[in-house]
């Protein structure tokens, strides 16, 4: 005969492993994910002012087949009436297309059978900065993704050496950058810069440095809240060698498989 202890005993364990293969299963299905997805290679784009920038949106899928068909898109910009880019049965549709973008927008239809739904804004303008929603349909599976566009102006500089004196010039730069000089040993220098705004707010910026060591290796920052430029400049005789690479600040956004998974463990907190 089992006592009334076994019993719930026996109970328990029952219950502890039916909750913990309700748990797996609820992981498997959030690492499984869903089987197709849109993403973006960058949600958070800078463009510079004047210049292209792609707008990134692809259906992702995790089946063995990853082509696509009958692939509708719609790309549209939060508090901005109509539309940017529409796309359906095999045609870009123009009628619902706000006046801000026209003439401006590519697509590249050409792609969409592997699920790419990019969109190229032609010549960014202050005005175009805003939030992005790529909505992308198809036959096997469709979604939705938010890009946060931002511009700023930024170019890499230019160095002459001249009277002993290290000169660099970089003529568009938005907002106001900081700039400064370091040694090869990240030692900051004193160096002199001005700045020249034309109307729009674009700043040209020559910045000197004096005195320097012939075929030492300097490095120039020019930084704002947007983008930094590290050049590093070294002077032969009256050339200077020069490499400059820009890095972008991305806006901090919890990645969405971080976010689903949240969303899991406190629902596995509500269970037990
Ligand atoms: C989508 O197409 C654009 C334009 O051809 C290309 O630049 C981009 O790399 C493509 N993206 C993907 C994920 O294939
Ligand atoms: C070169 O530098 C010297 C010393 O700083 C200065 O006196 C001279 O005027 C400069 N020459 C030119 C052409 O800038
Ligand atoms: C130039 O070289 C000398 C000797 O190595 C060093 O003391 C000095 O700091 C250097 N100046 C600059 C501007 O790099
Ligand atoms: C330059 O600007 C950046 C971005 O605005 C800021 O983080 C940094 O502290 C500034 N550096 C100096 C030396 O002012």
């Amino acid at each position: 005969m089992a006592s009334l202890g076994q019993i719930i005993f026996t109970s328990m364990i029952i219950l502890i492993i039916l909750f913990s293969t309700i748990i797996i299963l609820i992981l498997a299905i959030a690492f499984a994910g869903p089987l197709s997805e849109a993403q973006s290679s960058n949600r958070s784009p800078i463009a510079n002012l004047g210049e292209d920038e792609l707008l990134s949106c692809y259906l992702h899928t995790t089946s063995e087949k990853n082509t696509f068909s009958q692939v509708s898109v719609s790309w549209e910009k939060t508090s901005l009436s109509g539309v940017v880019y529409d796309y359906y049965s095999g045609v870009a549709d123009f009628t619902d297309q706000n006046s801000q973008f026209k003439g401006r927008t590519q697509f590249f239809p050409e792609t969409l059978v592997q699920g790419n739904a990019s969109l190229l804004l032609r010549s960014v303008r202050q005005s175009d900065e805003g939030e992005y929603t790529c909505y992308v349909s198809s036959a096997e599976g469709d979604g939705q993704v938010s890009i946060n566009l931002r511009t700023a102006a930024f170019t890499a500089p230019t160095f002459t050496v001249s009277n002993g004196t290290l000169t660099a010039e970089a003529n568009r730069w938005f907002p106001k950058p900081n700039v400064t000089w370091l040694d090869y040993f990240g030692k900051v220098l004193q160096g002199s810069t001005s700045f020249m705004q034309n109307t729009a707010g674009i700043s040209s910026i020559v910045s000197t440095l004096k005195p320097f060591n012939i075929s030492d290796t300097y490095t120039l920052r020019i930084q704002n809240d947007l983008v930094t430029a590290v050049s590093e400049a070294t002077v032969m005789g009256s050339d200077v060698k020069k490499n400059t690479i820009f890095t972008f600040n991305s806006a901090s956004s919890l990645p969405r498989s971080y976010l689903s998974i949240m969303t899991y463990v406190l629902c596995i907190c509500y269970l037990t």
